[in-house]
């Protein structure tokens, strides 16, 4: 399988910025042989799906409603998404989790509202500075696994990713080893086979997020198991994020 790199604009780029971030991006990956996904915010989605028209990148949101359609003001459902044309959608990010209190068990509403409407969800898990310093990392990761995917068919998986994003390499420049991601990458596919089986523990894409530059993206993809990268403040340039998909 080719390896994955998605790029997470956050909260940058309006859609007159998305569109020249885009047309400047696309000649920079055309011979790239690996798969791209690119995640803005809603306001740019019909720009994305406009200059995206007849390439093989893949459009994403950042964030979805758990629930199906109703009152719930301000949201945006996985059919909306799924109609503006989107593809993969992040789940989890700990910046969600964080500031605005997203829990485990609504992200797990969150990933059924994608899969019922045939989106890719990227669930992002991972540990904070402190679980890690106090030996918790093993427990976290399992119980956000465990919550997650509670309820979830095992045919259903192979459309997900799983993003190992530990907390404190995120922004911070600070990037873990590869011990330590080659072990969380361990773990989740362990977690994955007892729960569903060895089967789809070995076709669920696992990628790895925090801190990354194009100066160790190729070292990061050599990581045995590891199936690409999540990036965000550089993907924000094209020149940078394409240096990244070519590494
Ligand atoms: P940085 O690449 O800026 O550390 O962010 C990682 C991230 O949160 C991607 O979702």
């Amino acid at each position: 399988m080719k390896k994955l790199i998605i790029a997470n604009f956050k909260m940058n780029k309006t859609s007159q910025e998305t569109r020249v971030y885009l047309n400047e991006l696309l000649p920079l990956i055309d011979n790239a042989d690996k798969d791209v996904a690119i995640c803005v915010p809603f306001t740019s989605i019909a720009m994305g799906k406009k200059c995206l028209k007849e390439t093989p990148i893949l459009l994403g949101a950042q964030n979805v409603s758990s629930e199906e359609s109703g009152a719930f003001t301000g949201e945006v459902s996985a059919r909306m998404l799924k109609e503006a044309g989107c593809k993969v959608v992040l789940v989890g990010h700990s910046e969600r989790r964080k500031n605005f209190k997203e829990t485990d068990q609504q992200i797990n509403l969150k990933i059924k509202q994608l899969l019922n409407n045939n989106l890719s969800p990227i669930l992002c898990i991972g540990e904070t500075k402190l679980q890690r310093d106090t030996d918790r990392t093993v427990e976290v990761i399992k119980k956000q696994i465990e919550t997650c995917l509670s309820g979830l068919y095992e045919n259903e998986l192979k459309n997900m990713v799983i993003a190992y994003e530990p907390i404190w390499a995120i922004g911070t420049g600070k990037i873990a080893t590869k011990k330590q991601i080659s072990d969380a990458i361990k773990l989740i596919r362990k977690e994955i086979s007892n729960y569903f089986s060895e089967k789809v523990s070995k076709e669920i894409r696992v990628v790895y997020g925090g801190s990354i530059k194009p100066e160790n993206a190729r070292e990061l993809l050599s990581i045995k198991g590891l199936d690409g990268l999540l990036v965000g403040g550089a993907s924000l340039g094209a020149k940078t994020f394409s240096q990244i998909v070519n590494a």
